[in-house]
């Protein structure tokens, strides 16, 4: 596989164009921001270890029958991926009370929410990625009734998965976030990462931060919380 032509630099990750077009490579960087970039800062091996955590869901997920754009880990910071065009909305879903929801509805963090509650969030950074509605979506053409409803079905679905299968690593599945894209075949997969850096894990017994969190409030020891997601997640530690 040959990387191509740098596509796309985000704040966490680029993308690069491959010698297949069906393809792209994904480096995941050291770099951490938080509040929509106001916060910048690195964090030591964050690359590898997304990377690797973000794989080992990926491909947990997959064999789960969900589909993603995940292909192969390539070597410690990157993977290769399926080609998508990303749907500009952000699926946040949540079972405890915590970062700007405990802040919008005025609930302490840790409330834990009776169903599991999932939100859109349009993805654009020059907005601050405003939680929007239905009505928003189809005013702004961001995707079909259908494709929403189908994204809000996956979040449940995967939220699902995930909080059984983060139980029992003694993991708390807080709270996160999803991206989808679509195929050139028109196939809606999920895209992007699952890592401390999108979701909220507390550890089980003690409720201890082990996500992005530690960087976004200047608790310490991120790098370490990241270790030992994944560790837990029986991943070899960076
Ligand atoms: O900040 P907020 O409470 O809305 O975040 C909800 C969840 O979505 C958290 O797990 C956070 O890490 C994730 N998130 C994200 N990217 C964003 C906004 C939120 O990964 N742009």
């Amino acid at each position: 596989m040959t990387k191509g032509e740098m596509l796309y630099e985000g704040k966490a990750k680029k993308v690069y164009l491959t010698d297949n077009s069906d393809l792209y490579i994904v480096e995941y960087k050291d770099d951490a921001t938080a509040f929509n970039g106001e916060k910048k800062g690195t964090i030591t091996g964050k690359g590898q270890l997304n990377n690797a955590i973000s794989t080992i869901f990926m491909e947990m997920l997959n064999a789960q029958g969900i589909p993603t754009h995940f292909v192969e880990k390539m070597n410690d910071n990157e993977q290769l991926v399926k080609k998508v065009e990303i749907v500009l909305l952000e699926v946040v879903v949540r079972n405890i009370a915590a970062g700007s929801l405990a802040k919008r509805l005025g609930l302490a963090e840790g409330t834990v929410l009776p169903k599991a509650v999932v939100e859109f969030y349009y993805k654009d950074d020059d907005l601050g990625d405003p939680l929007i509605n239905d009505s928003h979506i189809e005013v702004l053409e961001l995707a079909t009734p259908e494709i929403v409803a189908k994204m809000a079905e996956y979040g449940r679905k995967i939220n699902e998965i995930l909080v059984d299968y983060l139980k029992a690593r003694k993991v708390t599945l807080v709270d996160f976030k999803l991206e989808f894209g679509i195929t050139p075949q028109g196939e809606l997969i999920l895209a992007d990462e699952i890592s401390p850096d999108t979701c909220r894990f507390w550890d089980a017994d003690t409720n201890e931060k082990l996500d992005k969190d530690r960087f976004r409030r200047d608790m310490g020891n991120v790098e370490e919380a990241y270790q030992e997601m994944l560790r837990r997640l029986g991943g070899v530690e960076a």
